[in-house]
């Protein structure tokens, strides 16, 4: 596994998703419901590995491993969880999440395999890592996720 150094204007990316990681209201819909549980779950975890990476938290090499681990379980059920077309004035889903599913499908897997290959051995690796993580992240939310 390569190791990259993350560069500044990665962090400061991550500064700013995190920043963005809170919404507003709560759907009331359950079916969007459980899929915000899901994304807020990946969220809390991507920001555990993330803080660490900025030094904004200290390097914990079994908590990162853990979170990485719940990012590629809670992956793992992204596609079941959105399979259903389901609304709510909370969401911020695309309906494109259901004309072009399979590619839905093969960006929840793309995050699945980041968070599995992750090396939270050292910080230089969480850091690799956390960049590669959030690449898979980033992919998604663009082609699928309303920009508020
Ligand atoms: C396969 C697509 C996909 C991937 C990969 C993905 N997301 Fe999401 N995410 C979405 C969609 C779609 C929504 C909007 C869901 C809605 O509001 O109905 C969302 C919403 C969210 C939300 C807001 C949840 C809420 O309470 O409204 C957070 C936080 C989030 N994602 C974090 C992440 C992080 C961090 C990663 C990477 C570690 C990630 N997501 C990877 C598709 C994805």
């Amino acid at each position: 596994m390569t190791t990259r150094r993350m560069t500044k204007v990665t962090i400061f990316a991550l500064a700013a998703a995190a920043a963005t990681l809170a919404h507003a209201a709560d759907a009331t819909d359950p079916t969007v419901k459980a899929r915000q549980e899901a994304m807020e779950t990946i969220g809390k975890s991507m920001k555990t590995i993330a803080d660490m990476a900025k030094g904004d938290a200290a390097f914990d090499s079994g908590a990162a491993t853990a979170a990485a681990a719940t990012i590629a379980e809670t992956a793992a059920k992204v596609p079941g969880l959105f399979e259903t077309p389901a609304d709510d004035p909370e969401s911020e889903a695309k309906p494109a999440i259901w004309t072009d599913f399979a590619d839905f499908t093969e960006k929840s897997e793309a995050l699945k395999a980041a968070a599995s290959e992750a090396d939270m051995a050292s910080l230089d690796a969480l850091r690799g890592s956390v960049g590669d993580i959030g690449k898979t992240c980033k992919s998604c939310h663009d082609d699928y996720r309303v920009k508020k």
